[in-house]
């Protein structure tokens, strides 16, 4: 079979693949891995099966994968469709080359330059520089790793005692900062979580409280880690009172802004991150509201030396950098040698859709998210378990169950959702209660799905009531 009808063939399946993800009921078929399995063979062959099999192979991942541009599909903070997107990580591999030169990265150089910069000029910042990473827990880590060399510039060459150490973060952060902490040296016990308002924002009066102790107790602060968009409830910390505090403090704020930063794309909700501009650096990944396939994740810093000490590596790396487009090449402002070009695919959606296209993108799942609450608020059996800032619909089925046994009755009802393969939503804790954490990130959501969503969950909840096996 020759490349250009093995690649047609490829082609198809895919097309296939994302069509039946609309028609489907089913965007998961639940199998067990031990099933799995046994159900399709993975072995690594002695002799090559040749190009045929691969499409053999193909569609038995295909079969098995879940459908995550499905109307139901409201698990993670990614999902949905973005057809120039895909084409973008198509011609990625198809030009497969590493991001740190200019010489051998021309033009997909330019375009993530081109990308950051806006970025940076959305956060409002006077200069940035920055660089694509693998994900927001790596931007994150990025975030840390400038502001201890910010607090120690000898850090970066001589290592550096983090035990004194610490930052401060809410304590509804994303995980990903205590694995930084663990890398950058400081460990994830010197790791201060601040206590949250009722809406799981960090408080001002208690970060400076921390502070304060931290600081009477000898400890050395050296950064606050904000949050825009908590995982669980989309919370965006209060930035400009943040700020302020940590300039007074002289402490680096950095801003996770993986899920939230999207906002920034909107007239009508940006000032969800009023203050932004006076941090020190962000990170904002396109691969979660804004639908680019995974990974997409930006870090962008104001000071860009400091992220050039960050990732200089002392012995300058003569079979890659020759001098002449030191300006331009981007491989030393990265923690990566070989990286993959991840700018394309956004640019190409950004130029499909611009600035326009991502404010409606944005407004549209707010809609939608205001829809799913009211219909949430309108359902006797069910009640919200957070209030609202973004498109994170926490709720919970109530129904006549006591108290004391929603919890089991939530999570076995997550369960048989996950079994029933038409919604895929995460079940989460809020304040140790279970709860359904449904994210509206995924641009093939309408009100009709989600009125299918509600009337499945309460028809669920009702089985459990009753005593009903699972089907
Ligand atoms: C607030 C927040 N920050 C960071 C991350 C980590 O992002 P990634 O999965 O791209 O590493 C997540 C993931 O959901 C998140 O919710």
């Amino acid at each position: 079979m020759g490349v250009e009808s093995f690649l047609d063939e490829v082609l198809n399946r895919v097309k296939e693949f994302l069509n039946l993800a609309q028609q489907t009921d089913v965007i998961r078929n639940g199998l067990p891995h031990d099933s799995l399995r046994k159900t399709i063979d993975l072995k690594l062959p002695i002799e090559g099966h040749g190009i045929q099999s691969a499409l053999d192979d193909i569609d038995s991942v295909l079969r098995h994968s879940v459908h995550t541009t499905a109307p139901g599909f409201m698990n993670p903070l990614w999902g949905g469709l973005s057809v120039s997107s895909i084409a973008g990580e198509l011609v990625t591999a198809a030009t497969n080359t590493a991001m740190y030169t200019y010489e051998i990265a021309p033009m997909a150089t330019l375009i993530e330059s081109t990308i950051l910069t806006r970025m940076g000029e959305l956060a409002g910042f006077s200069t940035s520089k920055g660089t694509l990473t693998t994900g927001g827990s790596n931007s994150n880590l990025l975030g840390l790793l400038c502001a201890r060399q910010s607090m120690d510039q000898k850090s970066s060459s001589l290592g550096f005692d983090g035990r004194n150490s610490v930052v401060f973060v809410s304590e509804e952060a994303h995980y990903s900062y205590s694995i930084a902490a663990n890398v950058i040296g400081i460990g994830f016990l010197n790791i201060i979580k601040v206590r949250c308002d009722e809406d799981g924002r960090m408080r001002p009066d208690s970060l400076e409280e921390e502070i304060e102790r931290a600081l009477q107790a000898g400890q050395r602060p050296f950064a606050v880690l904000a949050t825009s968009g908590t995982t669980v409830r989309g919370a965006f910390d209060p930035l400009r009172p943040l700020a302020e505090i940590s300039h007074r403090y002289n402490l680096w704020m950095h801003v996770d802004a993986a899920w939230g930063g999207a906002c920034l794309l909107s007239n009508q909700y940006r000032s969800l991150m009023d203050g932004l501009d006076l941090a020190d650096s962000f990170c904002w990944d396109a691969h979660k509201m804004m639908g680019v396939p995974l990974i997409c994740s930006a870090f962008i810093v104001k000071d860009a030396s400091i992220l050039r000490q960050v990732c200089s590596t002392g012995t300058e790396a003569h079979y890659l950098y020759h001098g002449e487009s030191e300006d331009v090449d981007l491989g030393r402002y990265s923690l990566q040698c070989g990286r993959r070009n991840d700018a394309l695919k956004l640019w190409l959606a950004w130029r499909e859709i611009g600035d326009a296209g991502w404010a409606s993108l944005v407004d549209r799942f707010m809609e939608l998210a205001t829809y799913l609450e009211l219909k949430v608020e309108e359902t006797p059996e069910l009640e919200m378990a957070s209030s609202r800032m973004w498109t994170n619909v926490c709720f919970r089925y109530v129904g006549d169950t006591a108290p004391e046994d929603l919890n089991e009755l939530n999570a076995e009802l997550r369960h048989r959702l996950l079994q029933d393969g038409r919604f895929m939503v995460s079940k989460s804790t809020i304040k140790g209660q279970i709860i359904l954490r449904s994210v509206i990130s995924n641009n093939q959501i309408s009100e009709q799905s989600l009125d299918s969503y509600i009337k499945r969950v309460v028809e669920l909840g009702q089985d459990i009531e009753r005593g009903l096996p699972s089907q």
